[in-house]
């Protein structure tokens, strides 16, 4: 599916309609990966997300941490597990963070921004593409 958000109320209606249709997997956690260059709206799609899940909490960038994670009440999910692996040298650095243990909790869900720097180690996810197409326009692809 192709959108093109035109505002940021377009993009937080696009993250609402996103998370409505996530489902839980028996065999592991749900993970979405968010490809896209820098400014092109993968944070701010997570803001969204996560607020159309109840959080309330502030969303930011984790340019510091690498990884940051979220209690969810009345979802399908336990947690959302915020990353941005744009800093990641190695996937070793994620291995250490116990990834395996992550990836394998069937009540996490993850979304991974820069999701192709640790495209060794990434399970099989739902792919998110975000494209600048103007100032305030960006054009957001579920796969
Ligand atoms: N339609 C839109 N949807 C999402 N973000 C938009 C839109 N128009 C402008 N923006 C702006 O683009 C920027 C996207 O930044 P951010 O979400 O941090 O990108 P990324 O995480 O991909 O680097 C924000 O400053 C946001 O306000
Ligand atoms: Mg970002």
């Amino acid at each position: 599916m192709e959108f093109i958000s035109k505002s940021l109320g377009e993009t937080a209606e696009i993250a609402s309609n996103f998370a409505s249709t996530l489902e839980s997997k028996e065999n592991g956690a749900t993970t979405v990966g968010l490809y896209g260059d820098l400014g092109s709206g993968k944070t701010t799609f997570m803001k969204y997300l996560a607020l159309s899940l109840g959080i309330t909490e502030t969303i930011q960038s984790p340019t510091f941490v690498i990884m940051k994670s979220f209690n969810l009440q009345s979802s399908i999910f336990n947690k959302l597990i915020h990353i941005d692996a744009y800093r990641i040298e190695s996937e070793t650095e994620m291995l250490n963070l116990d990834w395996q243990e992550i990836i394998s909790d069937p009540k996490n869900l993850i979304c991974i921004e820069w999701p192709e720097k640790i495209a060794g180690i990434m399970p099989p996810h739902i792919v998110i593409k975000f494209e600048h197409v103007s100032e305030a326009e960006r054009k957001i692809s579920i796969a």
